[in-house]
């Protein structure tokens, strides 16, 4: 059983070997939605594969309940997701990857493990034109903003679970379509022994190259630091704003190359 209080701010631990996350009184028991292998066969390389069963666990909307209106006032809600440890065929562990309507961004947190975020921005008026691919690399305390415009994956290539926190606005619905048209994200991560090879995802005509960043580890205006727990601007969400109100906002301080 791994403590994970001091990673995600809340009263949380983690079974890892069923990959299950268990709470106390408050925040109250969750049961995870699952993404399996069978919804997850329209974004893989491989689509001939068929295990993993289960793939990753999503905990959506987990709040202490003293939190809760506050949160709803904000129009957020705070996320943790489990992903195992494994391979998609040749392919390291991966979400399925959506876009969000309009230019919502979304802010991620390494609570447990190290993952990659390929993120990609499409041209608003076709989305078969993919104008810039990043990934970014962040350690178990840092923060990834997924960037308004940009649809994103997350890519766990440790042989440790990987276990992400996220605030996102409660206002949107995300979308899977242009993953599943596409069949992925820009580029496939290949598991090379134990190296990473970005393949092109030939469904583009044309892609440009990926830009690798690292988190900045202090973001003041949006109340961000490695390793304090984001849960923990409960008492400052306002520091959130940009999650609903991201054309207020810039945002070139977020990385790092
Ligand atoms: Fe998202």
């Amino acid at each position: 059983m791994i403590d994970l209080s001091n990673f995600v701010g809340l009263n949380i631990k983690f079974n890892s070997s069923q990959y299950r996350l268990i709470f106390d009184k408050d925040p109250a028991s969750k049961e995870p939605a699952v993404r399996t292998i069978d919804q997850m066969k329209e974004v893989l390389k491989d689509q001939a594969i068929s295990t993993p069963k289960e793939l990753y666990f999503m905990y959506r909307d987990v709040y202490c309940l003293k939190d809760n209106d506050v949160i709803r006032e904000h129009k957020l809600r705070f996320d943790i997701t489990v992903i195992k440890p494994d391979r998609l065929g040749r392919e390291f562990m991966k979400t399925a990857g959506h876009y969000h309507p309009k230019s919502y961004p979304e802010l991620y947190e390494v609570v447990y493990g190290e993952a990659l975020c390929l993120q990609q921005r499409p041209d608003e008026n076709d989305s078969k034109k993919i104008k810039e691919v990043i990934v970014v690399k962040a350690k178990q305390g840092q923060k990834i903003i997924c960037l308004p415009h940009f649809g994103h994956i997350l890519i766990n290539i440790s042989d440790k679970p990987l276990i992400t926190s996220n605030w996102v606005s409660s206002e949107f619905s995300s979308e899977y379509e242009l993953y599943k048209m596409a069949r992925g994200a820009a580029y496939y991560a290949f598991d090379d022994q134990e190296n990473i090879t970005w393949q092109k995802n030939e469904f583009f005509p044309e892609l440009p190259k990926i830009t690798f960043f690292t988190p900045n580890d202090k973001i003041p205006e949006f109340g961000l630091k490695t390793g304090t727990p984001m849960y923990s601007l409960i008492n400052d969400l306002n520091k959130l704003d940009f999650l609903n109100n991201p054309e207020r906002y810039r945002y070139e301080k977020a990385f790092k190359k």
